[in-house]
């Protein structure tokens, strides 16, 4: 996994024009610059207090395109939570790649950024998502009535949280370390 930066920002953009990607979440309508400019805003560090969004493209072995990202998008009015996102191009999907990357953003987020929760959010008919999150250790805790947008649409999605203290004892804390970014 690789930390999206000004310099890749355009291969993250050229991925999130796939129509498909578009069915179950919003994704930013704007420019490659535009999406460029937004990017280098970003905070360029992950460490214990650190906010803002961290997003990596994610590229499985042996492939030069990248199959997808991921984020982690930590809020100032709740630094001690984190809120994970991906997304994998169709061709690369059912092999495991976002399961594989959400296990190593889960590592980032506790033990890079210090994170004490991890949650994540999916509409009720992504089957795929919910079962990566599932295998990833998440807990689903309930519906959020209109919890995200959809097409510019309220919809409802379903929450899913990780405890750092869970996953600690569940075993899935043994993962390559895959943060990238400086601390
Ligand atoms: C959701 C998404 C990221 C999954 O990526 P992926 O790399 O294919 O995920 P994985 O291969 O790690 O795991 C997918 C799991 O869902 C299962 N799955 C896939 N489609 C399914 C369906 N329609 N119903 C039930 N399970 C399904 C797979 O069998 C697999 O589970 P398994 O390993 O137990 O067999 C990908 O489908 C995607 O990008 N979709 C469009 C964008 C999106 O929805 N992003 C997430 C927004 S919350």
């Amino acid at each position: 996994m690789v930390p999206v930066t000004v310099e890749n920002a355009r291969a993250l953009w050229t991925i999130l024009q796939q129509p498909d990607l578009r069915t179950y979440q919003d994704l930013p309508s704007v420019s490659a610059p535009v999406f460029t400019e937004m990017v280098g805003r970003r905070p360029k560090h992950l460490h214990a207090g650190a906010t803002g969004r961290f997003e990596w493209l994610i590229y499985p072995s042996h492939t030069r395109r990248p199959a997808g990202w991921i984020s982690l998008r930590i809020a100032e009015r709740d630094p001690a939570s984190g809120e994970i996102g991906y997304s994998v191009v169709r061709d690369h999907r059912g092999r495991g790649v976002a399961t594989e990357a959400v296990r190593a953003v889960i590592e980032a987020g506790f033990e890079d950024a210090g994170l004490g929760r991890l949650n994540a959010y999916c509409v009720p008919e992504n089957a795929a998502s919910r079962r990566v999150l599932e295998r990833a250790g998440f807990t689903y805790e309930g519906v959020l009535p209109h919890g995200a947008t959809v097409g510019g649409t309220p919809v409802d999605v379903l929450m899913h949280r990780l405890e750092r203290e869970a996953w600690l004892q569940s075993g899935n804390s043994i993962v390559m370390p895959a943060s990238g970014y400086p601390a």
